[in-house]
């Protein structure tokens, strides 16, 4: 079974407003890492909301067409019920921080799923190790860079353990240090049978990606192997990705 199935997926924000995603079917397999890039503005955030299922279940809106994750569809399952399948770091970390302490938010997820304290240190502990991040631990979230809060908000999700991750635009604040840090967990995640969606707007750093979804106005325009859609030169520099 393919870890994420899109079939005719179109979605407008208002009823009467115009459609942001047109048309789009792909899917991926489990174990992939599939980089989402596309000019600003062209729909890349709003397709992280419907494979997270935010769409349709907690924004209104007109979604046409389906998700499947892990066989699930998004629009039956119920966020809760999808939490188990997928976990989303937003473009912007702040709608997903509250805690006093990064150890609070980290621990927040695996507390609520009624853990033992053994057991929600584990997976604390392994999300904090994974991503570098034990000198945080202390700190208020909201005094960390913008990077820095993407961490967290991915420490957060790992606790929950979902086989597949959409990553809003998690490695576009981080410096070159940060980054290839990011890109090594990422790819011990995928060693592990994870998919991994990321939204990365500068296509030359997609170094991770198996594959790569190039998105205009809504529509899926190019989906290959990274290194076919890289060497496509005349590609890359008509659209204005590179
Ligand atoms: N809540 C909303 N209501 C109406 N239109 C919206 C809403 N959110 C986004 N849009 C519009 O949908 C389009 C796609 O936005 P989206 O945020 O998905 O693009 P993006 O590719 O992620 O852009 P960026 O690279 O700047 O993050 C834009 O034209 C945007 O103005
Ligand atoms: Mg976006």
């Amino acid at each position: 079974m393919k870890a994420v199935v899109v079939e005719n997926l179109s979605y407008r924000y208002q009823a009467e407003g115009l459609a942001i995603l047109k048309k789009l079917s792909f899917d991926i397999a489990r174990g992939e890492i599939v980089v989402l890039t596309g000019l600003s503005g062209c729909g890349k955030s709003t397709l992280c909301y419907c494979l997270s299922g935010i769409i349709p279940n907690c924004r209104g809106g007109i979604m046409e067409g389906k998700v499947l994750i892990n066989g699930k569809n998004t629009r039956d399952s119920g966020v809760a019920c999808l939490a188990e399948e997928v976990g989303m770091v937003f473009q912007d970390p702040d709608t997903q921080l509250f805690s006093p302490t990064v150890e609070d938010e980290i621990a927040f997820a695996p507390e609520n799923m009624c853990l033992s304290p053994i057991h929600i240190r584990e997976r604390v502990d392994y999300a904090v190790d994974l991503l570098g991040i034990g000198s945080l631990i202390e700190v208020n979230p909201h005094q960390l860079s913008g990077g820095e809060k993407h961490l967290v908000a991915l420490a957060s999700v790992l606790t929950l353990d979902p086989p597949v991750l959409v990553l809003d635009e998690v490695l576009s604040q981080l410096d070159h240090a940060g980054r290839k840090k990011v890109a090594r967990a990422l790819e011990k995640l995928r060693s592990q049978g994870k998919t991994i969606i990321a939204v990365e707007h500068d296509i030359k750093t997609a170094v991770i990606a198996d594959r790569i979804i190039v998105m205009q106005n809504g529509e899926l325009i190019r989906y290959e192997p990274r290194e076919t859609l890289l060497a496509d030169r005349d590609f890359l520099l008509a659209s204005r990705l590179i």
